[in-house]
């Protein structure tokens, strides 16, 4: 068994855009910038927006976060939205999620500019992933598809099971490993909480993709033996083996699971570090103008 370490490889990934933000601010004098807005005092959330300011900074590429308070009016966010929009120092920009209930995310995604849209979650992004034309792909099913072609995992003709289908992950995971591309040519089966056997077909794949949400949902009996385990799951569980009372799992049970597969990815520093990357690698193509021109 072999751990598919993410944030070794996110650490390399990292070299290679802080070279090429280098040679952009050399050559085009432009430098990248990233906007994030962060609304409300979600822990999980600030972590997260927090990381990727860290990141941009290890690469050289501008951030500035904008936070609101929970109670912020969905026009008001619009308008901010609308603002960065405008500004021709801001390459790219995400609105972190989730939002407070009174917020449509729909809304939310829908004004932001689609040149702009490095977490690739407006319409129109969406669509031309679907039809496989250049866009941002969201970060996760990507940071999936870098693991996959560093690791020289074959993908072509194998069986690949995704569990769950939200927008974020499992959806376009589906579609980007079932392109004809490579990574990709698998055949993809996408299951979610109306599926019958699923733990059946989970002993199907070839390549399995757990984005659930569940805690240590996935267990030994579900997995073929040799088959490549990617665990997008990322749950703070109480423990009493460390200092601060917790630690964190995935939706898979690592310690059950690495005895079958031929692949894994541990929680964390496996597809998480990839993320960030990904959202870096976005917001070099948005500066550089290569899918909007
Ligand atoms: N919340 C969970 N994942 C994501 C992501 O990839 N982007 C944004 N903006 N919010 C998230």
């Amino acid at each position: 068994m072999k751990i598919i370490d993410g944030k070794e490889t996110a650490k390399q990934i990292k070299k290679e855009i802080a070279a090429e933000v280098a040679d952009l601010i050399d050559n085009k004098g432009k430098d990248p910038h990233l906007a994030a807005i962060l609304v409300g005092e979600d822990p999980a959330s600030q972590t997260y927006v927090r990381n990727k300011e860290k990141s941009c900074s290890e690469v050289g590429i501008l951030s500035s976060v904008y936070r609101y308070p929970s109670d912020i009016t969905e026009k008001e966010l619009l308008e901010a939205i609308e603002y960065i929009n405008n500004d021709d120092e801001i390459d790219g920009l995400i609105v972190q999620l989730p939002l407070p209930d009174h917020i449509s995310e729909k809304r939310v995604i829908e004004s932001i500019n689609p040149a702009k849209d490095v977490d690739g979650f407006h319409p129109m992004n969406v669509g031309k992933m679907m039809l496989g034309l250049p866009t941002y792909l969201p970060a996760t099913p990507y940071g999936i598809i870098q693991l996959l072609e560093r690791y020289d995992i074959e993908t072509e003709g194998k069986n690949c099971v995704v569990l769950g289908r939200s927008h974020i992950v499992g959806s376009p995971v589906s579609v980007l490993l079932s392109r004809k591309a490579n990574p990709g040519n698998c055949t993809v089966t996408l299951c979610h909480s109306r599926t019958k056997n699923l733990k059946k077909i989970a002993k199907s794949a070839d390549i399995l993709i757990v984005a659930m949400g569940q805690p240590k949902f996935v267990t030994h009996e579900m997995v073929k033996k040799g088959a490549v385990v990617i665990d997008v799951g990322i749950h703070r569980v109480p423990s009493d083996e460390t200092k601060s009372g917790y630690k964190l799992v995935g939706d898979v049970d690592f310690e059950k699971v690495a005895g079958v597969a031929s692949y894994i990815t541990p929680v964390p520093g496996g597809v998480g570090p990839m993320t960030i990357v990904s959202l870096l690698q976005n917001t070099l193509k948005a500066a550089r103008k290569e899918v909007y021109s």
